[in-house]
């Protein structure tokens, strides 16, 4: 069923687990993702980044799109499809418009009042919508979808006003963590988390999943996040499981046969990250 994230994230938070946000880019890439949050009987949330939207013909195609494969597919788990780092309220009202059931607005990279102006617009428009928001204090660092900034921790008191003056509904506080692969180990600031989350009492949500070690994200779900989202490590590795298709099958010309293997990378990787994140039979 096709639902926003308020009472996932809730739930995800009083029962200590994380829902992950897994990036789609294609038709293939959202089969395999629903397909394996059925088969962990898991919510999931659909991430599309503003440039995935565009590349698979805008809003207008990806909301027709999931809600055909869910009713095709049978998929009885709940499913978000988010917009990921919203860059403007025009970009979210078109997301919201073409029936998004989530969407973030990124403005953390304007001073706080401005961040709270723009974010607390598109939390009134998207409200009334039933739809949810995520908004952003401090800077992730790496580059994503062409959006780069070295890492900025989020300052707890900015993140109270932007929860309280905006009411989102869930708060990518930045602390540490990386767009993209990590250079050696992330170093997140666990302590801030934990005071972030109880200042707030907002499901925190944990951007640049990908390559994070267990551990960490056990600690910091248990710190208070209730999303965490995924997109380099399926996209790293769709990419080899298609290169290996190419080396190993010179005579291969059918396009579902070269990037088949992808698809298969994914639903098996999703599944590892929605089991270690704790999401599985939570549906
Ligand atoms: O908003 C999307 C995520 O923060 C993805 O980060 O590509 O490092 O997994 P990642
Ligand atoms: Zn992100």
């Amino acid at each position: 069923a096709l639902v926003n994230m308020v009472d996932m994230l809730n739930k995800a938070k009083e029962e200590h687990y994380a829902v992950a946000q897994l990036n789609i880019n294609n038709l293939e890439w959202t089969q395999a993702v629903l397909e394996a949050a059925q088969a962990e009987n898991s919510p999931v949330i659909l991430g599309v980044s503003e440039g995935a939207g565009k590349y698979m013909g805008g809003p207008e195609v990806v909301v027709p799109m999931v809600k055909a494969l869910i009713e095709n597919m049978e998929i009885t788990v709940p499913v978000a499809i988010h917009l990921d780092h919203g860059s403007s309220f025009d970009a979210c009202k078109r997301a919201i418009d073409a029936g998004y059931t989530s969407v973030m607005i990124d403005k953390s990279h304007f001073p706080l009042e401005e961040n709270i102006e723009m974010t607390k617009d598109v939390v009134e428009y998207a409200h009334e919508r039933g739809v949810s928001v995520e908004g952003e204090i401090g800077t992730v660092g790496g580059t994503e979808d062409g959006v780069t900034g070295g890492i900025k921790y989020a300052d707890p008191e900015e993140c109270q006003r932007l929860v309280t003056e905006a009411g989102v509904d869930a708060l990518a506080a930045a602390l540490g963590s990386v767009h993209g692969p990590y250079q050696g180990e992330p170093v997140l600031g666990f302590d801030e988390m934990k005071e972030i989350s109880e200042l707030t009492g907002a499901p925190l949500v944990l951007h640049g999943g990908s390559g994070i070690p267990l551990e960490q994200v056990q600690k910091a779900i248990d710190r208070g996040h209730a999303k965490i989202n995924v997109n380099t490590e399926l996209q790293q590795v769709w990419t080899a499981a298609v290169r290996e298709k190419l080396n190993n099958d010179s005579d291969v010309y059918d396009p579902r046969k070269v990037i088949g293997p992808g698809k298969e990378a994914i639903v098996k990787t999703a599944r590892e990250t929605l089991r270690n994140f704790g999401s599985s039979n939570k549906a």
